[in-house]
C-alpha cells in the first residue's frame, strides 16, 4: 500500500519541562522503526536508545528558533505527524502553533510530581485551539513502583480539572514509562492492574474527524495570477468543495461570479476539496484583493468588524484595552483595537477573573474592533477562518494568538449617518482647516506652557482653537482613570477621539498630554488625514524636568509616595519621527511657540 493512503493523525505532545516528552517521542520513533536516515546514522542500524535521545534533544534545542519540530512516523495502520514542543514556560507560543492543527494532544505528567500548573495551562491551551481529544500519559511509572494508586489519583485529579475548565475534551489515561518502554509500543508486564491500550494503540485507534463533506465552500485568496490574460485567484481551500460551474461570492464585498476553470498544481481539474491548493478562474473580472474570501454563493461566510474572541497572550509587553495590533486572519491583515477585556481565565480553577490586562501566557476573553470588515467563521466551525494571530505593530513580533467565538451583533446595527454639513463646509465659514497639534513629553517638560503660548498667538490671529490639557481633561471626561499603563492607554484613546471630533468641527486643537507610549500616539495619528496630525516632541532631560518639578510630583515619586510616575517607575517612549522636535533645555517658551506656529504655516 502507498504510505499516503493511510489515514493521518496529527498530534501534539505537551507537559512540563522534564516530564519526558523527548524520551517518549524517541521511544515511539525507535520502537516503531520510524527513524530517519539521519537519526539512524552511518551504519543504517537503529542507534542505541540513549544515543538517539541525545540527538533528538540537540535537534530540538535548535528547534526553538524553528519553534516546533514536526516528526513523522508510521505503523501499518496509520501515519502520524507529531508536533514536538519545548515545555519551558515561555514557549507556550510553540504549543499554540502545534495545537491549532492537531487532532489530539498527548499531555505528559511525571507520576512522581502529579499534575502541575503547566499541565493545566497546556490543557486549557490545547482545548482553546480546537483539540478535542487528550491522552493523559502518566509517565515515569517505573519511578513510583508501577503504583496503581498513584496513577488513579492523578487521573481523578485531571478529570476534576476538566470539569472545572468546562473543556469539551474527551480523554483517556495511560500509565507508562518512556524510558523503559512500558505501554508505549509494547504492553507492560509490570502493571497487570492496567488493561487499557498502549500509547501507540490509543493513537492508532483515535478517531480522526474527516473534513466535513457538507461544509460550504470557502477559500481565502492568497494572491492573484494571470492565465491567458484572465485574472485568476490562488489559495488553499479552507472548507467544502469547488467545481467548474459553481457560483461564488466574494466576501466581504458581496460580488458574485461563476467558476469557469479549476486548476490544481499542474493541470486543470474538475473539482477540488478542503486542503487543496488551487487556482480559480471566474467568468468575469471582479474587484478581489488578497484576504478576501471566495464563498459558496448560496451560503456565504458572514463578515463583521467586531468580534468576541479568546486570546492567548505571548508577549512580554501586556495586552492592554484600547491598544491596536495587527490581526492576521486567514490571509488578511487588519488593524484591530482591543475594546474590552471581559475576563481572564484562571487555568487552575477554571474561574473567570476580572482583569485590566493580559500578561504573557494568560488566556482572556477579548472583544475587538477592526478597521474594516472581514469574512470569518467561528473557530469551532473552521480553524482557518476563525483563528488569528496578533502582531505588535512596532516590533512586528507575534504577540498573541486567538480564536473567534462570535461576531458582536451591535456591529451590524450601527450605521454611519450621512450629514449635510461636512468638514469642508465647516472649515469654509471659519476661514481655515482643522488641525491637531499633539505635544508629548515628560511631566514638567513645558508642554502646557508652550501650548498655552501657541493658543494665545492663534487666538490673536482669529484662529478657532481649543487646548486639551492632560490635567484638565482628567478632571472631567477622564476622571475615572489613573496612571497604570492600561489607564494611560484609555486616557489617550479618549482624548484622541475628542481631538478628532474637534478637528472635524474645524478647530485647531492643541493636545498637551504626556502620552508616553508610541503605540497610542500612532493610534491617534491614524485617526487623522495625512498632514492633519502634527506630533511635537517637547524634549527635556529627565534631570531638568525633575529640577523644575513645578507641582512637587517628582519629589513625591522619588519618595515612593506616587507610584507609576513617568520617567521614574513608568516608561516614556520618545517619538521616532515627530514633525517637530523641541529642546526646552535650550529653546525658550517663545522660541518653541514660534517653531510650532511656523510648522502650522
Ligand atoms: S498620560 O501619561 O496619561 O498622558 P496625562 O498627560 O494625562 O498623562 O497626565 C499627566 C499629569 O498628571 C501630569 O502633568 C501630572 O501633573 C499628573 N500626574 C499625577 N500622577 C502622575 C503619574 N503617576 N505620572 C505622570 N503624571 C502624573
Amino acid at each position: 500500500m502507498v504510505m499516503n493512503e493511510h489515514p493521518l493523525l496529527r498530534f501534539i505532545t505537551c507537559g512540563s519541562v522534564d516530564d519526558g516528552k523527548s524520551t517518549l517521542i524517541g521511544r515511539l520513533l525507535h520502537d516503531t522503526d520510524s527513524l530517519t536516515d539521519d537519526q539512524r546514522g552511518d551504519t543504517g542500524a537503529p542507534p542505541d536508545f540513549a544515543a538517539l535521545l541525545d540527538g533528538l534533544e540537540d535537534e530540538r534545542t535548535q528547534g526553538i528558533t524553528i519553534d516546533v519540530a514536526y516528526r513523522q512516523f508510521a505503523t501499518p495502520a496509520r501515519r502520524f505527524i507529531v508536533a514536538d514542543c519545548p515545555g519551558h514556560e515561555q514557549y507556550t507560543r510553540n504549543m499554540a502553533t502545534g495545537a491549532s492543527t492537531a487532532d489530539l494532544a498527548v499531555v505528559l505528567v511525571d507520576a512522581r510530581k502529579g499534575l502541575l500548573p503547566q499541565t493545566l495551562r497546556h490543557t486549557a491551551i490545547v482545548a482553546m485551539f480546537g483539540v478535542r481529544r487528550v491522552v493523559l500519559a502518566v509517565n515515569k511509572m517505573d519511578a513510583v513502583e508501577w503504583s496503581c494508586e498513584v496513577f488513579e489519583r492523578i487521573v481523578s485529579g485531571y478529570r476534576d480539572h476538566l470539569r472545572r475548565l468546562h473543556a469539551e475534551l474527551s480523554f483517556e489515561a495511560i500509565p507508562l514509562s518512556g524510558l523503559a518502554g512500558d505501554n508505549v509500543v509494547e504492553a507492560s508486564s509490570q502493571m497487570t492492574w492496567y488493561s487499557g491500550p498502549t500509547l501507540l494503540r490509543a493513537l492508532e485507534d483515535a478517531e480522526i474527524a474527516p473534513p466535513s463533506a457538507s461544509a460550504a465552500f470557502r477559500m481565502p485568496v492568497q494572491w492573484m495570477n494571470r492565465l491567458s490574460d484572465v485574472r485568476c485567484y490562488v489559495g488553499t481551500i479552507a472548507a467544502g468543495v469547488i467545481r467548474t460551474g459553481d457560483h461564488v461570492r466574494v466576501e466581504p464585498a458581496g460580488t458574485e461570479a461563476k467558476i469557469t476553470h479549476v486548476y490544481g498544481l499542474d493541470r486543470e481539474i474538475e473539482s477540488a476539496v478542503q486542503g487543496d491548493a488551487v487556482t480559480l478562474m471566474l467568468d468575469r473580472e471582479l474587484d478581489v484583493a488578497r484576504g478576501d474570501v471566495l464563498c459558496d454563493a448560496d451560503v456565504p461566510a458572514p463578515a463583521s468588524d467586531q468580534f468576541s474572541t479568546r486570546v492567548l497572550w505571548m508577549d512580554g509587553e501586556p495586552l492592554l484595552p484600547g491598544r491596536s495590533y495587527t490581526m492576521q486572519i486567514g490571509t488578511r491583515s487588519v488593524r484591530a483595537t482591543l475594546t474590552t477585556l471581559k475576563h481572564r481565565l484562571d487555568v487552575e480553577s477554571g474561574a473567570h477573573l476580572s482583569a485590566t490586562q493580559l500578561r504573557m501566557n494568560e488566556i482572556g476573553t477579548c472583544e475587538w474592533h477592526l478597521d474594516q470588515p472581514v469574512a470569518f467563521e467561528a473557530f469551532a466551525d473552521n480553524r482557518e477562518l476563525g483563528g488569528f494571530i496578533l502582531v505588535d505593530r512596532h516590533s512586528n513580533a507575534t504577540a498573541g494568538a486567538g480564536v473567534i467565538d462570535f461576531a458582536l451583533r451591535r456591529s451590524g446595527n450601527l450605521h454611519w449617518q450621512a450629514l449635510q454639513v461636512n468638514r469642508d463646509a465647516r472649515a469654509r465659514i471659519k476661514g481655515h482647516q482643522g488641525r491637531c497639534i499633539w505635544l508629548t513629553g515628560l511631566s514638567g517638560a513645558g508642554k502646557s506652557t508652550i501650548a498655552d503660548a501657541v493658543e494665545a498667538q492663534l487666538n490673536l490671529r482669529g484662529v478657532h482653537t481649543y487646548l486639551l490639557d492632560g490635567d484638565n481633561v482628567r478632571h472631567g471626561l477622564n476622571r475615572d482613570l489613573g496612571f497604570t499603563a492600561a489607564d494611560r492607554v484609555e486616557n489617550i484613546r479618549r482624548v484622541a477621539e475628542v481631538a478628532r471630533l474637534m478637528v472635524d468641527a474645524g478647530l485647531v486643537v492643541l493636545v498637551s498630554f504626556i502620552s508616553p507610549f508610541r503605540a497610542e500616539r500612532e493610534m491617534a495619528r491614524e485617526l487623522f488625514a495625512p498632514g492633519e496630525f502634527l506630533e511635537v516632541f517637547v524634549d527635556t532631560p529627565l534631570a531638568v524636568a525633575e529640577s523644575r518639578d513645578p507641582k512637587g510630583l517628582y519629589a513625591k515619586a522619588r519618595a515612593g509616595k506616587l507610584p507609576n510616575f513617568t520617567g521614574i517607575d513608568s516608561p516614556y517612549e520618545p517619538p521616532e519621527h515627530p514633525e517637530l522636535h523641541l529642546d526646552t533645555g535650550r529653546q525658550s517658551v517663545a522660541e518653541s511657540a514660534r517653531a510650532i506656529l511656523d510648522l502650522l504655516d
